[in-house]
């Protein structure tokens, strides 16, 4: 075993963290948790990860449910298209007969990219497969000093191998568990642990003070800007929502009507007042500013045909972004 990786599972068997996922070797469950873990952070992960095994105890089950059913159990993690993902991949297993168990298999899944088989690979099926992310890319370009901006084809090559030349083959699992702990409780992004740090004597950035300029980031794509205003209609206990449509953010999520940029003009059937005005909403490429007025009507106003009018005690039913949920909670 390389010393690299017996510094990392010695600190690892002293100060991991014990997480359900690790206590199973049930594949099911362990890509579960992955596809969640990509999308949240352990705590708020760990209360979906719960709900979705409670709810869907095997794949077949997950398989059987409903698309619908499967966005409402995911609602609040945002990026709905993971859980279409999960739902398509959930279809592919079944029809597979049983959960792949090679690298290749696992990463024809939906979803499931380089890291994510390379997880489930070494956790469910001892496959030595060195999990390669953000926090591997911060471990290793401050120990061994490398400054190839991360997000570069050349990075994913030189961290990827770095990673594989380290990871010993007798415990793939263990050791990239340890790497994503290691990375996401002592080598933080800020304030890192160094002074309890096992590699503090080999560390390059320690040495050289680079700590905090480790790794080295790529410029990101442009953020766009969009508006939203939102009216939430009140007519005799009904309300009217949409389901977005494919080619733009929060596909087959339910909103209420939208006007998009700057509105020409509000509409003045009903009395209108505003709910919440300049919410700022980022998302990874875009950044939103949303308003929401409450128009109550005695009359229904013409909308467009994709809008459907339900009784507002059922709107729990339906799948809403989060941007949306926190604005209506306010009406
Ligand atoms: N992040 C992604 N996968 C994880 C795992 N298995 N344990 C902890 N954090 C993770």
């Amino acid at each position: 075993m390389t010393p690299f990786a017996e510094k990392l599972l010695t600190w690892y068997a002293a100060s991991g963290r014990d997480l359900p996922w690790r206590r199973t070797r049930d594949p099911y469950r362990i890509w579960l948790s992955e596809i969640i873990l990509q999308q949240t952070r352990i705590a708020q992960g760990t209360a979906y990860w719960e709900r979705f095994v409670e709810r869907f105890p095997t794949v077949g089950d997950l398989a059987a449910a409903s698309e619908d059913e499967v966005l409402l159990l995911w609602q609040g993690l945002g990026y709905y298209s993971r859980a279409r993902n999960l739902h398509a991949a959930a279809r592919q297993i079944v029809s597979l007969g049983a959960f792949p168990s090679t690298l290749e298999g696992i990463r024809a899944l939906k979803g499931v990219g380089d890291y994510t088989a390379a997880a489930i690979g070494s956790f469910a099926f001892d496959i030595p497969a060195a999990v390669v992310d953000g926090n591997v890319y911060r471990v290793l370009s401050r120990i061994y000093g490398i400054d190839t901006p991360v997000g570069t084809t050349a990075a994913k090559k030189r961290f990827t191998a770095l990673a594989q030349s380290l990871l010993p083959p007798e415990r793939p699992g263990d050791f990239n568990q340890a790497m994503m702990d290691f990375g996401a409780t002592a080598c933080t992004p800020q304030n890192p642990d160094c002074p309890h740090c096992p590699f503090a004597g080999e560390c390059v950035a320690l040495r050289a003070g680079r700590v905090t300029s480790l790794p080295v980031k790529k410029a990101g794509p442009a953020i766009r800007e969009r508006r939203f205003t939102y009216i939430y209609f009140r007519c005799e206990g009904m309300t009217a929502i949409h389901r977005r449509g494919a080619g733009d953010i929060w596909q087959g999520l339910w909103e209420p009507y939208l006007i998009e940029g700057a509105p020409n003009r509000l509409p003045n059937d009903g009395k209108i007042t505003p709910i919440r005005t300049g919410v700022r909403h980022q998302l990874t490429h875009q950044t939103l500013y949303a308003d929401l007025y409450l128009c109550e009507t005695a009359v229904r106003p013409d909308l467009p045909p994709e809008y459907i009018w339900i009784p507002e005690s059922a709107l729990s039913d339906y799948a809403l972004p989060r941007l949306i949920h926190n604005l209506l909670e306010q009406a």
